[in-house]
């Protein structure tokens, strides 16, 4: 099958790449061409923000899938359909679970949860998305699936309350600064590699049940924040410093972080994986967190040039605990 990955070599994609070609699918990549990517790849080289210059590069192709990991927004929306639609088979769309009703409405997520997420603007976005693209499909038969990934990692990514991909937070650990876990830490949070995601997204490759649905694709893995940062401090080498301050104050120093937390992280977040195991058979998530956790440190400790840092970040978080310090 041709397969074209808008992105593909980011902290998902790059395993799912993987996955296709293990598949023996015929991959293509529609990305700026800054990072490596496999041999076996075809990269058609645009920045997908440049409508125009997007069409150029993809004149006269089209895919049996196109998977897109880069749409945040409607407008991004109207790209992918001026792009794709009549060309390609099935268009896959990387959601969010965040777009779930917040705060949540039962303790276990399955795609039949309602969406609604007005708290976090990047879900409320992700929300418009979705309804574009099935709107597309009743009004035109777009052929759209809906994945909804959970925090998913890979190497040089730490499931972390914010920034994932920046090493702020693990050099505020190895550095023995404090840093502050919401709530109690004890809310509930699901964490899946990016290869045990692969395989369930990559079987829902010309899957014709898959067409006008969506899907979770998480590990039943589970863990309270605390138990996170215990892990992560394990990882690293270095106990962490950790205070707990409550997410609504966080958000009254700070709306960002804020936002972060009371539209996503401030909720426990368990989900109903029913769903994708029922339709791709094969997916079964077999990396231990505790496992992909430590080769992903690994992987940042061995180069410093890979431990990207954002002192705003950092300030924002000294900030946060100064206010909580001195109420
Ligand atoms: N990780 C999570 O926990 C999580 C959870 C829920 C949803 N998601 C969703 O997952 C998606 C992100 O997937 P990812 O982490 O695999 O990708 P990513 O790392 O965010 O994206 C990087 C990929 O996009 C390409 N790219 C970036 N800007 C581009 C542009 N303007 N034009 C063309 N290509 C561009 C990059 O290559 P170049 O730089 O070479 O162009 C690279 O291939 C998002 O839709 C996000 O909402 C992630």
């Amino acid at each position: 099958m041709k397969v074209l990955f808008v992105g593909g070599s980011g902290n998902i994609s790059s395993a799912c790449t993987t996955r296709a070609l293990e598949k023996g699918h015929d991959v293509y990549h529609c990305n700026r061409g800054t990072r490596p990517i496999p041999k076996e790849v075809t990269l058609v080289k645009c920045d997908i923000r440049n409508r125009s210059g997007a069409a150029a590069a993809l004149k006269g192709m089209s895919f049996d899938v196109v998977a897109d990991f880069l749409s945040y927004t409607p407008e991004h929306i109207e790209t992918i359909l001026s792009l794709f639609e009549g060309h390609t088979r099935q268009y896959i769309f990387i959601s969010s679970a965040s777009v779930y009703n917040k705060p949540p409405l039962h303790h276990v997520i399955s795609e039949s949860t309602p969406l609604h997420n007005p708290l976090w603007k990047y879900s409320s976005d992700k929300i418009l998305c979705e309804n574009m693209l099935m709107d597309a499909y009743r009004t035109r038969g777009f052929p759209v699936t809906i994945v909804r990934p959970a925090h998913t990692y890979d190497n040089g990514f730490i499931p972390l309350p914010f920034q994932s991909a920046s090493f702020t937070i693990p050099k505020r650990i190895l550095d023995g600064r404090e840093m502050f876990v919401h709530g109690d830490g004890q809310s509930l949070w699901t964490i899946t590699h990016s290869r045990d995601f692969a395989v369930g997204f990559v079987g829902l490759f010309a899957n014709p049940n898959a067409i006008a649905q969506a899907y979770n694709i998480n590990s039943d893995e589970v863990f309270t924040w605390d138990m996170i940062f215990k892990m992560i401090g394990d990882a690293l080498g270095k106990k962490p410093n950790i205070i707990h301050i409550p997410s609504d104050f966080v958000a009254s120093v700070n709306t960002e972080l804020g936002a972060a937390l009371l539209g996503d992280k401030a909720y426990s977040s368990v989900f109903d994986n029913y769903k994708i195991k029922q339709t791709v058979p094969e997916f079964r998530c077999v990396i231990p967190f505790h496992e992909g956790l430590r080769e992903s440190v690994d992987w940042l400790l061995a180069d410093p040039a890979r431990q990207k840092l954002d002192e705003k970040l950092d300030k924002d978080i000294d900030e946060v605990i100064a206010a909580y310090k001195g109420r």
